[in-house]
């Protein structure tokens, strides 16, 4: 095990078990730039608080700068035996500059560290969130509208319902997708600033100091993120903004995941509505004629890895004493599970969307079934003041009779169709029997127009 940042009051050495069982660098080391960037704030603290000296500071921040550099390269090699993020980085820079790095952890533990460092990912992962759900939405506003002339039929419990735009449908996901970044913006703008915390008590800096240096680092850039902490007991104890992302992507890929099973029950032999690109299908290694939607299908299944990592720390805090407890170690692995399968996915099914092409005759011949426009019929004939009950009881009757006597009720002649109501004729069922008549009557709703406007949240 590489040198660790705590010891002195041990007699023994840990044993190897212990220290493979409690290490963290495996999935931490993730964190490192966000870690180098709260050393090199902690440095500046450390020479106005007179804690180091001005030279001093200098060898440390230029020390801390190299190893970014490194970083940023990707040349970096983690040494895997530090027990976490923290550890590692203290350890390379005192390979770096000697001794004087032993007095980057005056006034700060890791405790602190660790929250200011995930919440730094957060931020960086929630803006690269956004961008990617914004191109989401750009691509579903251009599906919508080089189909803006399609029909389909909507469903209700999987049964035929009434007919819709196809844009008006696939932009319902926009919508959703749209809330889900303003869910994401919202949880980011409580990410509070956590440096100063101490282990848990605070520190004998003086608050303002911290909040100056973090403002000098971002050059005056406004964000709640640099206010100064106003329970160190809290900032902590807390993962609850790790919790709070882990639920918008929850309720993001849960999402998603409709729209795959929308796509996957759409591109079926029975509904054919849709095709998807063979680039993003498989085959079958028995069934040669098998062509799979497996990557709409990974989208649905990953739904449920991502909501186990959401009910996995929620589940790890329920029961923890404040402040800190390394339980709280395990928020990580989910965290990085979730945003990099949220990504992946929002990457993936944007191209895949681009690539889809509609079947407009397989669509047309479903619009056919007259039970689409049951409700329209019974609406004229609310017009026309039948009380509405009654109304529904006729059509129904209508639609029963069709189906028993084997008749289309657009082959009822006038006679026939008199005895459900005198309101109904055959040019009454021509012009209401139609789907863009049924489209083009729903006035209930105002923003069908595109496009949709993302906000983007940016450090
Ligand atoms: N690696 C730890 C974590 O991720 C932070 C270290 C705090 N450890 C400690 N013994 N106080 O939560």
């Amino acid at each position: 095990m590489a040198k660790k940042l705590w010891g002195g009051r041990f007699s023994k050495k840990t044993d190897p078990l212990v220290e493979e069982f409690t290490k963290s660098i495996d999935v931490d080391y993730k964190l490192a730039k966000h870690d180098i960037m709260a050393s090199l704030i902690h440095t500046k603290i450390l020479a106005k608080a007179g804690l180091i000296s001005c030279p001093e500071a200098k060898i440390i921040y230029n020390g801390l700068v190299d190893i970014k550099k490194k970083l940023d390269s990707g040349k970096f090699i983690f040494d895997k035996n530090a027990e976490d993020i923290h550890t590692a980085m203290q350890n390379e820079l005192e390979k770096k500059i000697g001794n004087i790095a032993l007095k980057l952890h005056t006034a700060r533990s890791r405790n602190e560290q660790v929250v200011f460092d995930i919440k730094r990912y957060c931020i960086f992962e929630g803006s690269n969130i956004d961008k990617l759900i914004e191109d989401f939405v750009r691509q579903v506003e251009g599906m919508a509208n080089s189909n803006k002339d399609v029909i389909l039929p909507g469903y209700t419990h999987m049964q035929h319902a009434q007919p819709i735009e196809f844009k008006y449908y696939i932009l319902a996901y926009a919508h959703m997708l749209k809330r889900d970044s303003c869910r994401l913006n919202d949880a980011l703008k409580r990410l509070t600033y956590p440096l100063g915390s101490g282990a848990l008590a605070g520190t004998s800096i003086v608050g303002k100091l911290y909040n100056e240096a973090a403002q000098k680092v971002y050059k005056g850039m406004q964000h709640p993120f640099f206010k100064v902490v106003e329970n160190t007991i809290d900032n902590n104890s807390d993962r609850d903004f790790v919790i709070e992302i882990l639920n918008t992507l929850a309720i993001l890929a849960m999402h998603l995941s409709r729209m795959a099973e929308d796509f996957i029950i759409w591109s079926t032999q029975e509904f054919g509505f849709i095709e998807i690109d063979d680039a993003f299908c498989t085959g079958s290694s028995l069934m040669p004629q098998k062509k799979n939607p497996d990557v709409l299908e990974l989208i649905r299944g990953y739904t449920g890895e991502i909501y186990g990592n959401l009910v996995s720390v929620l589940t790890m805090m329920k029961g923890l004493p404040l402040t800190y407890n390394r339980d709280m170690q395990l928020d990580k692995k989910p965290l990085f599970s979730s945003v990099k399968i949220i990504k992946d996915e929002l990457i993936i099914l944007t191209k895949l969307i681009k690539s889809v092409k509609i079947n407009k005759l397989n669509i047309e011949k479903q619009l056919n079934d007259e039970s689409l426009y049951a409700t329209d019929l019974a609406f004229y004939l609310a017009t026309k003041k039948v009380p509405f009950r009654e109304a529904h009881e006729i059509v129904g009757r209508m639609i029963k009779d069709s189906l028993t006597l084997n008749i289309k009720i657009k082959d009822m002649n006038d006679r026939e169709l008199k005895t459900y109501s005198h309101f109904i004729n055959k040019q009454v069922i021509r012009n209401i029997f139609n789907p863009k008549v049924s489209v083009n009557s729903k006035k209930s709703f105002s923003k069908r127009n595109l496009p949709i406007k993302i906000e983007v949240c940016q450090e």
